[in-house]
């Protein structure tokens, strides 16, 4: 998870980030048009929101595997709920296979979290359905996380 969902508390100027905590379910475009950040530069954009709740403009895999130093645990997706390319290669290809109806932290006994368990949609009403259940096997799997290595631009700061 991003660290922003532990910034519950107020910090050093009395600030307090994300109230609702580990609570809080990022809607993407849609939180913006609801007006949690303050209300949208046009208010009639409001009507649109049915359609944009959990939409995020997509990041590119251009240095997805690139980190600031060995060791760092990089936080995948818009929540960073994945930790590894393996886990985001690994929920495309088994999303539906290892389905649970259970909350996050909740997996059945006997099941993995992440391996063999994947808990609910944060917004089940924006499921891709083109994934979920590729039928790769985990050697397959690691040769596209290998590809996506490669995809560096060789940018040094
Ligand atoms: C095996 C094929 C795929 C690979 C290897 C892949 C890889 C990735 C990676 C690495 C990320 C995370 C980027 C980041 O957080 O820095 C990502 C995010 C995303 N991908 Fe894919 N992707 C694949 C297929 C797809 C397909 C088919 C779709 C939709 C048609 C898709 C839609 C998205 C979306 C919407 C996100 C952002 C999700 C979020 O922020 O929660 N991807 N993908």
């Amino acid at each position: 998870m991003l660290p922003w969902y532990s910034e519950d508390t107020p910090d050093q100027w009395g600030f307090t980030g994300n109230p609702l905590g580990f609570g809080f379910t990022d809607e993407g475009m849609g939180l913006f048009l609801d007006g949690y950040y303050g209300a949208p530069p046009n208010l009639r954009w409001g009507i649109l929101l049915p359609h944009f709740e959990g939409k995020f403009q997509t990041s590119t895999t251009r240095n997805a595997a690139m980190v600031p130093h060995q060791g760092f645990v990089k936080a995948y997706m818009h929540n960073g709920y994945l930790t590894s390319l393996k886990e985001v290669v690994h929920f495309y290809n088994t999303r539906d296979v290892y389905r649970h109806h259970v909350l996050s932290g909740h997996c059945p006994k006997g099941t993995i979290e992440k391996v063999t368990c994947w808990p609910e949609a944060e917004d089940p009403n924006n499921e891709n359905t083109t994934i979920g259940k590729l039928g790769l096997t985990s050697e397959e799997e690691d040769d596209i996380v290998v590809f996506l290595k490669t995809l560096v631009d060789g940018f040094k700061p």
